[in-house]
């Protein structure tokens, strides 16, 4: 029996990493609503997980457990909590994540493991903490949300759009070697939506220079423009919900603002030196 058909039969399990806020939690509200078993997670969730009622908690409805994806043990702890209690895991949204800012030069190499060990290494401990159970069903679903920063290098947030390509090249490459034991890997690319994510982004500590602060306070004026106007994530959430009920979906689906969606096709369209331009421009950096 194909994991889709026998899924449908019963509750689906769905993890949400950073799901305290923006994006994961709008996913955790929504999948709720649709009847799945949601399990939220967030560094900062008590250490018990109680029984959430139905309709009670935060995300809505469901289990928030604590678990931090920069850590090991963490991760591995978090993963055994949901299987211990529904002894499957169905569905994976590797979504937390943060942003860094500032110039390529003034950020450390510590600063950019930190966005790494996030962004990155978080999906990369997730899969691996859950690809055993996985591939024992027979099947599942992984999301991982990766960005249009994952797509296009956007200036003064380098470490940050570096994070994102990496997700994409390690979805793209997974998705083939566990494709035939029936897990379905796919990306998630927001454009600007209206989270939390404005609020947490760090600036690299000595990101002050005048040798980059003017341009880099105008690209940053206009990603914040961007992401404060962006729309509130429940379309991100629709997406989710239609892509895990589907057999086969796609690589790559791309979720935001129409403008970003043409800026992507222009990049696989036009002329580099043009796109390049446009992106210089559009961030005020040229
Ligand atoms: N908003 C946008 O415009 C946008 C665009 C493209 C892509 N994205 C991507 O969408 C994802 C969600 O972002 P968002 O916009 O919803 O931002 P958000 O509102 O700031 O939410 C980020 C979530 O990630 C969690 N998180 C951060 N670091 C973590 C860690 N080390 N371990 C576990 N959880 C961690 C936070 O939970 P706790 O702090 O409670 O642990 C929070 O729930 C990110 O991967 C982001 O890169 C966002």
């Amino acid at each position: 029996m194909t994991v889709s058909g026998a899924l449908t039969r019963q509750r689906r399990v769905v993890l949400i990493t950073g799901a305290s806020s923006g994006i994961g939690k709008a996913c955790a509200e929504f999948l709720q609503g649709q009847g799945y078993r949601v399990y939220g997670t967030s560094r900062r969730a008590p250490r018990a997980v109680v029984e959430t009622p139905e309709g009670e908690g935060y995300p809505q409805g469901c289990p928030l457990i604590p678990l931090d994806v920069t850590s090991d043990e963490s991760v591995e702890r978090g993963v055994a909590t949901v299987l211990a209690r529904e002894g499957r895991l169905d569905v994976v949204v590797n979504n937390a994540g943060f942003g860094l800012a500032g110039a390529v030069e003034e950020t450390t190499v510590d600063e950019a493991r930190e966005q790494f060990d996030t962004n990155f290494f978080g999906t990369l401990r997730l899969c691996r903490a859950v690809l055993p159970t996985m591939r024992q069903q027979g099947g599942g679903y992984i999301l991982n949300v990766s960005s249009i920063a994952g797509l296009i290098g956007i200036p003064f947030q380098a470490l940050y759009s570096a994070s994102k390509f990496a997700v994409e090249g390690f979805t793209e490459a997974l998705r083939l070697e566990v494709a035939p034991h029936g897990i379905r890997v796919v990306l998630v690319e927001p454009g600007d939506f209206r989270t939390g994510f404005t609020a947490s982004r760090h600036l690299a500590r000595a990101a002050h220079s005048p040798a980059y602060a003017d341009r880099q306070a105008k690209a940053l004026g206009v990603m914040e423009r961007d992401e404060t106007h962006g729309a509130t994530p429940e379309s991100v959430a629709r997406l989710v919900h239609r892509i895990i009920r589907k057999g086969s979906p796609r690589l790559r689906y791309a979720v935001g603002p129409a403008s970003e969606k043409v800026a992507l096709a222009l990049k696989r369209l036009a002329p580099s030196r043009l796109f390049e331009w446009g992106i210089a421009s559009y961030y005020r950096v040229r």
